[in-house]
């Protein structure tokens, strides 16, 4: 045989051994990682990742879920300028355990950490306890243990520190978990590290952006009846399986203001009503809430604003504005 042939077929021999070696791995990682000998398990063990890392450490693997994380404000809760001022500058020693808890236990308050606060809630309070990564998966991660844990996908995971909601969401009775709305699942990689992508099965990721959106028209409804004599509006929290706003500290708020105006345009009255849950004054699911305020002399047109500011903001976000004519 000419060396040319010799050294394609060699090649071609190579590459089948390699395709059948990473078929393999493959094989054994997502389906019979137990078959792996513990020794060979020892040497892609990647030990720091145990010993407290941060965030980003794990973003070096799990990039797309730290991106999310990064953006979201559990990422902010040891920064936040609200958090900062209402804590008295952080001297307050009851407002520590969920703002930089040291390791969540579903249902349980956690116990304030002593270091990286300026990380607040991050990856190793949610996931790490006995040494493994836990989460919903039963799955084979050569660099860390892990476990599986049903918990990450039910709503007492995050009742462990948002006390109150989680309250209001078992008084609701719904079936959506918390995840389902702020955590919804899409399907794609845990892992973007370029090889070990090629290696681990695509899943069901979890957003942990933590998103809540602004409050919406569709969430919260309005309707505005309009009599010789009086203003009525009803506001009801129709979608959302807990009050609107909510909150354990912050002071997120909505704001209905309703003015009158008489045909030249000039003001006649306004008034505004504060709905938040440090007033006592947030919307329930499913109930209905009623306004009633008596017409003005000469008013010509009616005119009824929602607004929402989040805990963290003073910015206000427009949920309904409608105009009404009066012509009785
Ligand atoms: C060197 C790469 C690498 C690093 C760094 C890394 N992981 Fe992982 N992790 C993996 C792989 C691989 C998987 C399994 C992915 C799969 O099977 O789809 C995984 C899975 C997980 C899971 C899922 C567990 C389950 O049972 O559902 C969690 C949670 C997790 N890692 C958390 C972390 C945290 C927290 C850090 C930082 C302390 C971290 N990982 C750092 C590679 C890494
Ligand atoms: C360790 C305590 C802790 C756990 C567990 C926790 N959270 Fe949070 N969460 C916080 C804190 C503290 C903040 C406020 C951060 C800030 O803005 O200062 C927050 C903020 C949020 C926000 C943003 C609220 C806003 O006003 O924008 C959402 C949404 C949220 N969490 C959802 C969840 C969900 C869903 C879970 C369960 C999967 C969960 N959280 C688990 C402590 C926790
Ligand atoms: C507030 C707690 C919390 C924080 C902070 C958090 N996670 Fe998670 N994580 C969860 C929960 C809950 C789930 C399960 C969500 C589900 O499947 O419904 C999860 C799921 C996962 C999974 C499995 C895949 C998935 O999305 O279901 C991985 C991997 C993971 N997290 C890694 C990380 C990393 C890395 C960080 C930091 C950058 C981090 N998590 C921060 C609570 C958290
Ligand atoms: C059916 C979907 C749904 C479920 C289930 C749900 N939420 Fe919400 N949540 C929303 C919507 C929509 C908003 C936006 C309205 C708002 O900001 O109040 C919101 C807002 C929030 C906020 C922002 C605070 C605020 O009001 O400004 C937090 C925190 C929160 N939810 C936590 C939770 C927790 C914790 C659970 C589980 C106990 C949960 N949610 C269950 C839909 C849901
Ligand atoms: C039991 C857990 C827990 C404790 C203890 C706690 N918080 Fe929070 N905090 C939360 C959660 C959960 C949120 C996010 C949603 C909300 O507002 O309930 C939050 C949000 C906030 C916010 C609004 C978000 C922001 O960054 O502006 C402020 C401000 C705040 N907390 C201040 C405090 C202060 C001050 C204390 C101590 C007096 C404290 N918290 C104690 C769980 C807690």
């Amino acid at each position: 045989m000419k060396p040319a042939r010799i050294l394609i077929l060699f090649s071609l021999a190579c590459g089948m051994a390699g395709l059948l070696a990473c078929g393999t791995i493959y094989f054994l990682i997502n389906k019979k990682h137990t078959w792996i000998p513990e020794k060979l398990v020892e040497l892609a063990r990647q030990p720091d990742l145990l010993e407290n890392p941060t965030a980003k450490r794990c973003g070096e693997c799990h990039e797309a879920i730290f991106k999310a994380w990064e953006k979201s404000r559990h990422a902010r809760a040891w920064i936040s300028e609200t958090y900062i001022k209402d804590s008295e500058n952080r001297s307050k020693e009851k407002c520590l355990p969920c703002h930089i808890p040291r390791a969540v236990k579903a249902g349980s308050k956690p116990e304030p950490r002593l270091t990286q606060r300026d990380e607040g809630v991050f990856c190793i309070p949610c996931h790490m306890a006995d040494g493994k990564m836990n989460g919903p998966y039963a799955l084979y991660s050569p660099p860390h243990p892990t476990r599986q844990n049903d918990a990450y996908r039910k709503a007492v995971f995050c009742g462990s520190c948002h006390e109150k909601t989680y309250k209001e969401w078992q008084a609701a009775g719904h079936e959506s978990t918390c995840q389902k709305c702020h955590m919804p699942r899409a399907e794609g990689r845990l892992v973007q590290n370029p090889v070990l992508k090629y290696f681990h099965a695509p899943k069901e990721v979890a957003d942990h952006g933590f998103p809540h959106g602004a409050v919406g028209a569709g969430e919260i409804g309005l309707s505005v009846d309009i009599k010789p004599d009086r203003v009525r509006v009803v506001l009801l929290n129709d979608t959302v399986p807990h009050h609107v706003p909510t909150a354990d500290n912050g002071d997120p708020r909505l704001y209905l203001t309703v003015e009158q105006f008489d045909t030249a345009g000039e003001k006649l009255d306004r008034v505004r009503e504060i709905l938040a849950p440090q007033q006592e004054t947030a919307l329930m699911y499913k109930k209905e809430v009623a306004f009633t305020y008596p017409v003005e002399r000469g008013a010509r047109r009616v005119s009824v604003r929602l607004e929402y500011k989040p805990a963290w903001s003073t910015e206000k976000t427009e949920v309904h504005n409608k105009s009404f004519t009066v012509d009785f």
